[in-house]
């Protein structure tokens, strides 16, 4: 398959003369979400982030005290395969911490256990934010396009501020595609831009010359035919949760989207559970992080600069329902300690102006 290397040269849509002018509108509004301003998560009794808070304020307390710089990395040196960077991104000046003071009862660091440490930083990881360019997805919706039936589910685990799935949405005729995002104010930023799409497709279809009737025979952008319904029930095929991915069931999905870049230790735990739900057939896609689990059979990888930046890989669900574990075998990323300690300390000197 012949990929795309970049995006196309951006020509706003300044008439709608027909539905491909509504198309390349609304795919050109769901742009550039990656750049979004990141709000400090809420310091508020009953946050359900209150442990993760916590946690982050013991380790940034030691990020702040260079005294504290050594038991710091300490702390952090035996999950080197958790994290993600040099340093959790959230403990850093412009992270997602508040700048408030710590609330009364907040352990120190002394008082965390290491098994505590490890699950802070799986979950940090995964709250790091990126969405892949317009021309990835159009690659990827390419390359899943030939193992896909008309209609069914999408779902988009850790779906953010909603690009992919409301791009699966526009690009390809799903009856429904749904996104699952555990942080309030990406879930929140996903229904307005939903809201906003959803007014400039009224406004598109209004404009054109031609009036689209549920029963138009429409191209889609991936060259797939469909009809009218498809931009006309645009607001009923598309839905946002805010919730913990792993409290969502995915049974009936037909399509499982994974952005898995961040989610390198959670891979297993994710496997588990899409074995368990996922009927034969079905498609799971990941980025970097491959499937290791017998439910899953690959049947493509891209590797990197292909597809996208990253590696993608395609599997489908093969046999029956079951609860069998993910492989033994580990794949997290091993960085070398001594270089990570090397660049830990210069970014810890650095940030306190040495
Ligand atoms: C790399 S972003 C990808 C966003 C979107 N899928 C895209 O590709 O444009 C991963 C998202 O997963 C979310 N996330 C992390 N852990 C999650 C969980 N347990 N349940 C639901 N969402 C989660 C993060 O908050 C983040 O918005």
């Amino acid at each position: 398959m012949n990929f795309r290397t970049e995006n196309r040269p951006v020509e706003p849509v300044q008439r709608f003369r027909r539905p491909a002018d509504v198309f390349e509108a609304l795919l050109q509004s769901i742009q550039g979400g990656e750049t979004h301003a990141r709000p400090t998560l809420d310091l508020v009794p009953g946050s359900p982030f209150l442990p993760f808070l916590e946690i982050g304020y013991a380790l940034r307390t030691c990020l702040e005290k260079p005294v504290k710089h050594d038991y710091l990395l300490e702390r952090l040196r035996p999950h080197l395969n958790v994290l993600i960077g040099t340093l959790p991104a959230c403990i850093m000046p412009m992270g997602m911490l508040p700048k408030l003071a710590p609330l009364p009862g907040f352990r120190k660091l002394e008082d965390i256990a290491d098994d505590e440490i490890r699950d802070w930083l799986i979950q940090e990881g995964g709250l790091i934010y990126g969405e892949m360019q317009r021309f990835e997805l159009e690659n990827y919706f390419d390359a899943v396009k030939p193992y896909l039936a008309p209609g069914g589910l999408m779902v988009d685990l850790g779906s953010g501020l909603g690009k992919v799935v409301m791009t699966a949405a526009l690009t390809l005729p799903f009856t429904r595609c749904i996104g699952v995002e555990l942080l309030n104010y990406r879930h929140r930023l996903a229904q307005e831009r939903l809201v906003r799409l959803l007014t400039l497709a009224r406004q598109g279809l209004e404009a054109l010359p031609e009036p689209l009737t549920l029963e138009t025979p429409l191209q889609l952008p991936s060259g797939v035919q469909a009809n009218g319904r498809h931009l006309l029930d645009l607001g009923a095929r598309i839905a946002f949760l805010e919730n913990d991915m792993f409290k969502v069931d995915v049974r009936g999905a037909s399509l499982v989207f994974l952005y898995s870049t961040c989610f390198g230790p959670l891979m297993d735990a994710i496997s588990d559970k899409l074995a368990r739900e996922l009927s034969e057939g079905a498609l799971v896609t990941t980025t970097t992080y491959p499937i290791k689990h017998p439910a899953f059979k690959l049947l493509e990888m891209h590797a990197p600069g292909t597809l996208s930046w990253t590696s993608v890989m395609i599997y489908q669900r093969v046999g029956p329902q079951m609860s069998v574990p993910a492989s033994e075998s580990r794949y997290l990323h091993q960085p070398d300690p001594d270089a990570w300690d090397a660049r830990a300390r210069a970014e810890l000197l650095a940030m306190i102006g040495g």
